[in-house]
């Protein structure tokens, strides 16, 4: 027997980064799954198989037990983090399964790229969690399956992370998140186009960067608390319905995000791109560095821009995910 979750990416409206530092963020699940099967072993080991975890695609395996390190050739740093996340996933669900012993074989596909701001590793902890848990005839609700995915989450990246993309994934939807307080928003249709670079980032870095500018400079703190004060505006322009304020106030927290250096040539260029195609706004998603950018679009342009723009290696529409994790 075997069990499949799936759990969405997502992108951010607002305030990714300076939700780490207690302000609220508003992460938006899209329709692109990362999906988890695990199949109970008669041992305690732990073999995982990742197929297509990039938009280019690969295969890797691994066998050990999850205090033991992949005892192959790891393509990249980014699928060992891959591998990480899916350890402590499987740590989770033995934790609350109360099922030490429990060994899995685990295979991952998932439809959105890695370390590209779409909240794959949230997407693959919530998932893992979920189909684990399961399989081990244990049944954990969306918010516990998501505390746990943070907590995933929190030990793979040192301790920075916050509850947004996993609360997000877990839940699906639109979400407001600030501090340990998570919930879900009603909002109005967000017609979201997504521009890809084709690169990725390391998350932890890259919040580590801005913990160091915020401990040297009294404008990182400000901006931080800027972003926030953002947030707390567009969550009036999301009651109203108003996308054009909306798209204004993304354009805002880009470039504050910019000011924390967390923006890039690509991200902004894509951006660019976006505005110029009749975007309403557009503002980079994620860890930043390089990755995606996130627009809201009415004229139905953005898309055509964003094809057409170099750094932009692949565009594409993102309809909100109204499901979150769900055992398949
Ligand atoms: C990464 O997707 C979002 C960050 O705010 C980190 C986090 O919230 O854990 C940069």
């Amino acid at each position: 027997m075997s069990t499949t979750a799936s759990a969405p990416g997502k992108v951010y409206l607002f305030g990714e980064h300076a939700v780490v530092y207690g302000e609220p963020a508003v992460p938006c699940a899209i329709e692109r799954r990362a999906s988890v099967t695990v199949e109970a072993r008669a041992d305690d080991r732990l073999r995982v198989s990742a197929d297509d975890l990039s938009l280019d695609g690969f295969t890797v395996e691994y066998s050990g037990s999850s205090d033991e390190r992949p005892d192959v050739d790891v393509p990249t740093p980014l699928i060992e983090a891959a591998f990480g996340y899916v350890d402590a996933a499987v740590a989770q669900a033995r934790d609350a399964a109360d099922a030490p012993d429990a060994g899995f074989n685990v295979e991952i596909e998932s439809d959105i790229p890695l370390g590209a701001g779409l909240g794959s590793s949230a997407a693959v902890a919530v998932a893992g969690i979920a189909a684990a848990t399961a399989e081990l005839g244990c049944d954990l609700d969306a918010r516990e399956i998501a505390e746990r995915a943070y907590q995933v989450e929190y030990d793979v990246q040192a301790g920075q992370a916050s509850r947004a993309d996993t609360f997000c994934s877990a839940m699906g939807g639109a979400v407001r998140v600030e501090g340990d307080e998570c919930r879900t928003l009603d909002t109005p249709d967000l017609p979201f186009v997504v521009g890809y670079d084709g690169t990725s980032h390391d998350t932890g870095e890259l919040v580590s960067g801005v913990r160091k500018l915020k401990d040297e400079y009294d404008f990182a703190n400000d901006t931080v608390a800027a972003i926030g004060d953002l947030v707390r505006q567009g969550e009036d322009a999301l009651t109203d319905g108003d996308l054009a304020e909306l798209g204004r106030l993304m354009n805002f927290n880009h470039g504050l995000l910019a000011a924390l250096g967390v923006s890039g040539r690509s991200l902004d260029n894509m951006v660019w791109a976006a505005r110029d195609g009749g975007a309403l706004g557009a503002k980079l998603t994620g860890a930043g560095g390089g990755g995606c950018i996130v627009a809201l679009d009415s004229e139905r342009g953005t898309k055509t821009a964003l094809s057409l723009t170099p750094d932009c290696t692949r565009a594409f529409r993102a309809e909100l995910a109204q499901d979150g994790v769900r055992v398949e």
